[in-house]
């Protein structure tokens, strides 16, 4: 059962899309007050687990921390951080009773999950003016299927976006993306996508291509459909400030930027120098903004990212002239205190995403200037949506792929996201596979990390233990920050180990595919955590480091270095199955309880649930090359699998 409750003025986000009834006085569990903003106040249980918060730090329970919804620019995601790019304002506490809660507020919310009295939840914001809706059920999975049936349907990407793809910042020419096209189909390295980081625009101009380098875009987009690649371009949030700039000059023109108070529209530095941000939390301004996604798609693009819609912000005209004033200070001998080198340090480093330049700016939302901090979280959203709503005009008949960084609950019907820039570190494989079914709780399925690891040098054990979860999820990428070792996996010894987990991956698309579209179709989830399916079993439910895969399989993946192995936990017989590098597939049944696993670093283990099956195809090179004639089953005698398929691309009916 679901219940909706009404505090003050809420902004109106659309996460939610089914129209309810407005409950009359406050939820029969927890307790509100009102007395300084909004604060939800609700008693744990020993035994409780709290799920969900989607992109967030720490584990899948997230007691013992505290979380702030505030879309953050921040590449550092070390573990006291408590916000990143995402604002997924739903959680779910499990133990004798399952009570899930969706806060339905734009701005910044505080969630202390036992993180300043041990059994004690808050959840607070500044202004009391929000929806708030408790959700009942039998189970924390439930609880969760009916909160995902009333936010609508999950995004569904076309099938090629469940192929592998390439990513580097920095890749500049035509001859780079062609060079590493080669490489990979001439090492037979499964490929189906290259993106193309800020490089490829034209002086980081939205929708511009760089014209000496691609004079004839729609022709190179073609060369490499040829070799079945997908091109697939970023799309930044701010748009350069230039006279003569068609997308800037038309923006100006209609109004479609966000403004300071006066009237003005606010500038921002970003990659390109000063911007504006269009103003997507404006539907005018959003279809403007939309329209302009046909320039590529009309070049024969099919996929793009959306970054830096935090909106991540270098530093604004106010912030650098308060600075320069700041440092005129300095020089001159007059910043007051003891330590004013220190206050300079503190300045300079103050300037990227300052809290005060997210109050410099309003959105024009039915006439009213709405100030953005109050609205802060659904920049993201609003940008991908944008785009979303442009594809059903412009290309009603084919789906596009889309992810993007910033996202708010919503956003997942229009498209996915990646975890945004983690770090080459073990920790940071491990908190991807534990944010992924917190993210499809809040209905992101289309989800996955920088294999690898964006900042920092990768190693080749760590690129192929990620690899070996990124075979798993459904965007599998792998991307680097520009200055970082090369990445791609012809760029290590033994190319034969990476060709062998790229070409499970491929071997396992049909289950992995059908198993995305049953979920997206039937709002349930693709990850789930053990304790969704195995309640009353203590060990699955602490078990954070494993995860169901739709319906038929367990993943345990090796996230530490040197181990040959891994401890597994197994609630019930499973069948042991792994993919090893000469093409077999050996499987061993083993009983309940916890088993050593050996784990060879080229091997892709996985469990199958006793009396299930799998289809699994030969590998391929592309996704168009999987060839369904030759799929098997694998997994226990006698066992059925209705195997989901379409076309890939036609986008199924609402
Ligand atoms: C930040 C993004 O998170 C990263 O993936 C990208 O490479 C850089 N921006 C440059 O566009």
């Amino acid at each position: 059962m679901i219940q909706k409750y009404r505090y003050g003025n809420p902004f109106d986000t659309e996460a939610i899309i089914t129209s309810m009834e407005t409950a009359e006085g406050d939820p029969a569990v927890g307790s509100i007050s009102l007395s300084e903003g909004f604060t939800f106040s609700y008693t744990m249980a020993d035994a409780d687990i709290v799920y969900g918060l989607g992109e967030s730090n720490r584990g899948i329970n997230k007691r013992g921390y505290r979380y702030v919804s505030h879309c953050a620019d921040d590449p550092n995601h070390t573990e006291d951080k408590v916000s990143l790019y995402g604002a997924h304002n739903f959680i779910i506490i499990s133990g004798k009773t399952h009570v899930g809660f969706f806060f339905d507020y734009p701005g910044d919310l505080c969630f202390d999950i036992g993180y300043t009295r041990q059994s004690l939840l808050t959840v607070s914001c500044a202004d009391a003016d929000l929806f708030l809706y408790v959700i009942t059920g039998t189970s924390a999975y439930d609880v969760t299927k009916q909160f995902r049936s009333v936010i609508g349907r999950s995004y569904i990407p076309p099938k090629f976006a469940f192929g592998f793809g390439q990513s580097r910042w920095g890749y500049r020419t035509a001859e780079d993306f062609r060079t590493v096209v080669t490489k990979y189909r001439n090492e037979h390295l499964p490929i189906d996508m290259l993106y193309m980081d800020i490089d490829y625009m034209d002086a980081y101009k939205d929708f511009t291509v760089n014209p000496e380098e691609f004079p004839d875009f729609p022709a190179f987009v073609a060369e490499m459909q040829a070799q079945k690649i997908h091109l697939v371009p970023i799309i930044d949030a701010g748009v350069k400030i230039e006279d003569g700039y068609d997308i800037y000059e038309e923006g100006k023109k209609g109004g479609y930027f966000c403004k300071r108070e006066d009237g003005t529209d606010f500038a921002a530095a970003v990659w390109p120098g000063m911007t504006h941000f269009p103003d997507v939390l404006n539907p005018d301004a959003r279809e403007w903004f939309g329209s302009k996604y046909d320039v590529l798609l009309s070049a024969g693009i099919d996929g793009f990212w959306n970054d830096m819609n935090e909106p991540a912000i270098f530093y604004s005209e106010e912030s650098i002239a308060e600075l320069d004033t700041f440092l005129q200070d300095y020089l001159d001998g007059k910043v007051e205190g003891t330590q004013p080198h220190w206050i300079l340090g503190t300045q300079l480093g103050a300037l990227a995403n300052n809290p005060a330049d997210y109050r410099r700016f309003y959105h024009n939302i039915n006439g009213q200037q709405v100030r953005h901090d109050t609205v802060h979280n659904l920049f993201g959203y609003n940008m991908t949506r944008a785009a979303g709503e442009a594809f059903a005009r412009l290309a009603p008949d084919k789906r596009i792929l889309m992810f993007s960084r910033s996202s708010y609950i919503g956003m997942h019907r229009y498209g996915g996201i990646w975890t945004g820039d983690n770090k080459s570190w073990w920790s940071h494989l491990l908190l991807n596979l534990k944010q992924l079914p917190s993210l499809n709780m809040c209905g992101f399925l289309y989800v996955g990390a920088d294999l690898g690891g964006f900042g920092c040098d990768t190693t080749r054990d760590l690129a192929l233990r990620w690899l070996a979860l990124g075979v798993f999820t459904p965007l599998m990428r792998n991307h680097t920050a520009i200055g970082t070792r090369e990445q791609e996996y012809y760029q290590f010894e033994d190319i034969a180990d990476f060709r062998h987990l790229l070409g499970v991956r491929y071997r396992l698309i049909p289950y992995l595919y059908s198993e995305y579209m049953k979920a997206a179709l039937g709002n349930d989830l693709y990850f789930k955590p053990l304790g969704f399916v195995y309640p009353d079993d203590a060990i699955a439910r602490e078990t954070e480091d494993q995860l169901l895969l739709g319906n038929e399989i367990m993943i345990a993946p090796v996230y530490t270095q040197n181990a040959s192995g891994r401890y597994v936990y197994l609630p019930e017989e499973m069948m042991f199955v792994k993919f090893l590098p000469d093409g077999s597939i050996s499987t061993e049944i083993l009983p309940q309880g916890v088993h050593y696993v050996k784990i060879a670093l080229n091997e892709v283990p996985l469990f199958i649930r006793k009396g299930r099956c799998i289809p699994v195809a030969d590998a391929a090179e592309s996704v168009p090359e999987i060839d369904s004639s030759t799929i098997q089953m694998l997994g226990y005698e006698d066992a059925a699998y209705e195997r989901y398929d379409d076309d890939g691309v036609t986008p199924p009916e609402i």
